[in-house]
């Protein structure tokens, strides 16, 4: 049980910043769309109008700030925070390659793609996180299992809150 606690505690800590780079866009993205309304060669957005510059700026932003108060509460610095910066870059583009997905498979912005919405930030943070720290299959099992009811959690609390217009 005690272990359990523990494998939780470091899949929390460990992916951190990749969840706050992905809820800050909500509170703090809009305006120009990262595609500027382009679309793609199969006639539909290449993005969609979900994913904007200044969402992905601010998500950016605070995924690295919460790298740098890890570290700070650690003790190093420097590796922490490549590692927020790393992880909040591979959410935001782990977020936006969900939504290019999407748009292929003609789904509109907003709509449901289960798993997909879910797990493609979380997946591309890992990943570019992985050549400075690749965690044990344990804890990466774990974030991705507790990133599905968390992502569901929070997107229907920012629905609530009425910062979303969709529950998931
Ligand atoms: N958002 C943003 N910029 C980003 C990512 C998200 O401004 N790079 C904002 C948008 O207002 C978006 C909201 O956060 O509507 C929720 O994000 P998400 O659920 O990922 O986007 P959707 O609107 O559902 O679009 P998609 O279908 O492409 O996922
Ligand atoms: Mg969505």
């Amino acid at each position: 049980m005690n272990e359990l606690f523990q494998i939780l505690g470091s899949a929390l800590w460990f992916i951190l910043p990749a969840y706050v780079a992905n809820a800050t866009p909500v509170v703090l993205g809009g305006g120009r769309p990262i595609d500027a309304g382009k679309k793609f060669t199969d006639g539909r957005p290449i993005f969609g109008a979900g994913k904007t510059v200044q969402g992905f700026l601010a998500g950016l932003v605070a995924g690295t700030f919460v790298g740098l108060l890890q570290g700070i509460a650690a003790g190093t610095l420097s590796r922490y925070l490549a590692l927020g910066f790393l992880l909040a870059l591979g959410a935001l583009l782990g977020d936006l390659l969900g939504s290019f997905i999407k748009r292929r498979l003609g789904i509109k912005r907003g709509g449901l793609a289960p798993g997909l919405d879910q797990l493609s930030f979380v997946v591309v943070a890992l990943l570019a996180a992985s050549p400075l720290a690749l965690p044990s299959w344990e804890i990466v099992l774990t974030i991705i299992i507790i990133t599905l009811p968390i992502h569901l959690a929070t997107n229907f609390g920012g629905y609530k809150l009425g910062l979303k217009s969709k529950p998931y």
